[in-house]
């Protein structure tokens, strides 16, 4: 009978013009969990530290996609977990997916890998149906493939892996407040007109095509949300501020990570990336509400084994 640890990256989803089309994952914020296989074939939580998460099975993402890939591969084991959150749910910071990807990849060593990453995704993307009513990919690939990742299409599912400049640094600030993927999906407008949608879609285009030319101006030129920031950003305190302040300290783009209240940014370079936590900090420092800031490179590995 096996134990493994995994390590789960934080992921950065939509990366601004990007709405559950894209993402990248974080190599310094991560969550860890342990899976032991059991000789009785259920899924049993028996730790969680660091969040206040649900032990039971068919409430937390973990269970769900754990049991569902026991059962879909006829495996002749059970499973014990342990899960070490280091990073609240609700924080855009694709807590669920992590715990999901996390899950997922863990779940498929255990089974010699029987599925390859796309089938992984889509067993995480249960876990993110389980968490947020909606099978999102963005966080969920980019925790499992690594690097930046496009969502192509959806159905059927299509994951592109987009080369990452190394030079590239995100800073991220994490508000202590929650907000449900759920609530902040209601004000994203359900429809759009199509002017905005060129605008959204060309900086999509922009993006792509300055990630792997490595042109650092067109990524910060691209970082643009005509879709989701507009409203979301009513969720989150001080947000304007924050990307006045972080724009002012000579980062490439800034926006909303994934569904908040996380705010990203990306820079050139780490002398950018911690000027730039500096000003966030001096944003939020007086505010009255709690905040962890974090500046990591981009992992180009993913949800690995630790
Ligand atoms: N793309 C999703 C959203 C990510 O923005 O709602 C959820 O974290």
């Amino acid at each position: 009978m096996k134990s493994i640890k995994v390590f789960a990256p934080a992921t950065v989803a939509n990366v601004s013009c990007g709405f559950d089309a894209m993402g990248f994952a974080l190599e310094s914020l991560g969550d860890q969990m342990v899976f032991t296989q059991t000789e009785d074939n259920g899924v049993k939580i028996s730790k969680i530290e660091g969040a206040n998460l649900p032990y039971d099975v068919d409430k937390n993402v973990v269970g769900v996609v754990a049991k569902q890939m026991l059962e879909d591969s006829n495996a002749n084991f059970g499973l014990d977990i342990q899960i070490f959150k280091n990073f609240k749910p609700g924080s855009g910071l694709g807590s669920s997916a992590a715990s999901a990807s996390g899950t997922a990849f863990a779940v498929n060593t255990l089974l010699d890998n029987k599925y390859n990453k796309l089938e992984l995704t889509q067993f995480a993307m249960q876990g993110e149906v389980t968490a947020c009513g909606s099978a999102i990919a963005d966080n969920v690939a980019a925790c499992l493939y690594g690097g930046f990742i496009l969502v192509r299409s959806y159905n059927p599912l299509d994951i592109v892996s987009i080369p990452t400049p190394g030079e590239l640094i995100a800073t991220v600030i994490h508000p202590q407040i929650e907000i449900k993927t759920a609530d902040s999906r209601q004000v994203v407008p359900e429809t759009i007109p199509v002017k905005t949608a060129v605008a959204q879609w060309a900086n999509v285009g922009g993006l792509i095509s300055g990630l792997h030319t490595k042109d650092f101006n067109l990524i910060g030129r691209s970082l643009v949300d005509y879709v989701a920031e507009p409203k979301r950003k009513e969720l989150i305190p001080h947000f304007d501020k924050v990307k006045q302040s972080a724009l002012n300290s000579g980062v490439l783009g800034v926006g909303i990570s994934g569904s908040g209240p996380t705010i990203f940014a990306l820079s050139k370079g780490k002398n950018i990336a911690h000027k730039v936590a500096k000003a966030m900090d001096e944003v939020y420092v007086n505010s009255g509400i709690g905040y962890n800031i974090y500046v990591s490179r981009i992992s180009n590995k993913g949800v690995h084994l630790v």
